[in-house]
């Protein structure tokens, strides 16, 4: 697809602060955005200009029914190189493809959402931060644009990516984190739209969110909705657990999202001889095994946050104390070995790293 360049002149464009340790999460956005529109029954319009607010119909499909997907991928300055290189990109590509079947959206084709990341990126590339722990995060997004206010699936859709230099998703950095059990809300059903990443399942996840937060808790982690029993994932993770020297994760059964961490992780771990299963856990076993000693770590795996231990889960009104709140050696390896790769420190066997030519 042909992208028209309406760029900001050189002299008025920003870059990373000095100081990175201020950044946060999300607070400043780059010069630039890329957005193409669908209408007429084809992607069209492709260009990339100044960051700025979109105009949208009052009666846009997306702002009433919700047809929204997004991804959340992120850009690394390489240590040794000064390069700039996504992680597994591909990955995004696809699972937004999915994301937008499964919410009868028109897909934005993959190869033009790899080559849209390169063009912009290459264009604000001095907005990627270098310490560890930073780096760009990409903001691809999918809209429902079509004003009518009949329920339908939109015909005219917005694909557009937005750029933020972002530190630590949590405070804590690489320091485990409290995390709030929730038994009374749940995030998504078999057959619903869990494995979509999809704004629905975050808007409804808020209100137990806030609680968890005014309780002291950084994230939820969701049990499946029949029984309240079994592990789903967390807020913005998926989640694992190491019990008997065994990692185990919640298999992919269509309730929670294919984290591309998650398969890093779950690859990692392998190839660096560790046991991995990916099978159902009930909540009830992970209290039992953390009593008894069995249970050695826990920690979540996700783009936003890396990898982030976890030092309490709150249940059923009990604080349940984990590696005695300290970062266990398994999550502190696979973490050394994922920001390894992504920062360009380790040799990156698997071709992970895409850099931004
Ligand atoms: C609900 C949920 N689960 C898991 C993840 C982790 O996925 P990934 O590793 O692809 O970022 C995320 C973050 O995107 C998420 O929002």
């Amino acid at each position: 697809m042909q992208t028209i360049l309406n760029l900001k002149p050189e002299s008025e464009r920003g870059s990373v602060p000095e100081d990175e340790s201020s950044l946060g999460f999300s607070k400043i956005f780059t010069d630039h955005m890329f957005i193409a529109e669908f209408k007429d029954e084809k992607w069209q319009n492709a260009e990339i200009k100044p960051f700025g607010m979109l105009t949208l119909h009052p009666a846009a499909n997306v702002l009433h029914y919700s047809q929204e997907i997004f991804e959340g991928m992120k850009a690394f300055k390489q240590e040794k190189t000064n390069g700039v290189s996504l992680f597994r990109p591909e990955m995004n590509a696809k699972r937004m493809v999915a994301s937008a079947k499964r919410m009868d959206m028109e897909p934005f084709p993959e190869e033009d959402f790899l080559d849209a990341l390169q063009q912009l990126i290459g264009i604000d590339k001095k907005w990627t931060p270098k310490s560890l722990g930073t780096s760009l995060y990409i903001r691809p997004t999918l809209i429902g644009t079509q004003g009518m206010l009949g329920l339908k699936s939109s015909d005219e859709y917005l694909f557009y990516v937005i750029l933020t230099p972002v530190g630590p998703y949590f405070p804590e950095g690489f320091n485990p984190i409290k995390i709030y059990v929730e038994e009374k809300y749940i995030r998504a059903v078999e057959g619903g739209v869990g494995e979509a990443k999809t704004g629905g399942n975050y808007s409804a996840s808020l209100l137990a969110f806030k609680k968890a937060i005014n309780l002291g808790y950084r994230q939820v982690l969701w049990l499946d909705a029949k029984e309240h029993k079994y592990v789903e994932e967390v807020g913005t993770m998926n989640q694992f657990f190491v019990i008997d020297d065994i990692i185990y994760t919640a298999p992919l059964d269509g309730t929670i999202l294919r984290g591309v961490t998650r398969d890093s992780v779950i690859k990692l771990a392998k190839d660096n001889g560790y046991k991995v299963k990916e099978e159902k856990l009930t909540i009830d076993k992970i209290v039992e095994s953390t009593k008894s000693g069995n249970l050695t770590e826990a920690f979540g795996a996700g783009t936003a946050a890396s990898i982030a231990p976890v030092g309490e889960l709150f249940y059923k009104n009990e604080k349940v104390i984990i590696n005695d709140f300290k970062v266990g050696p398994t999550s502190k390896k696979l973490y050394e070995l994922l920001t390894g790769i992504q920062y360009g420190r380790i040799e990156d066997p698997y071709g992970w790293n895409v850099l931004i030519k």
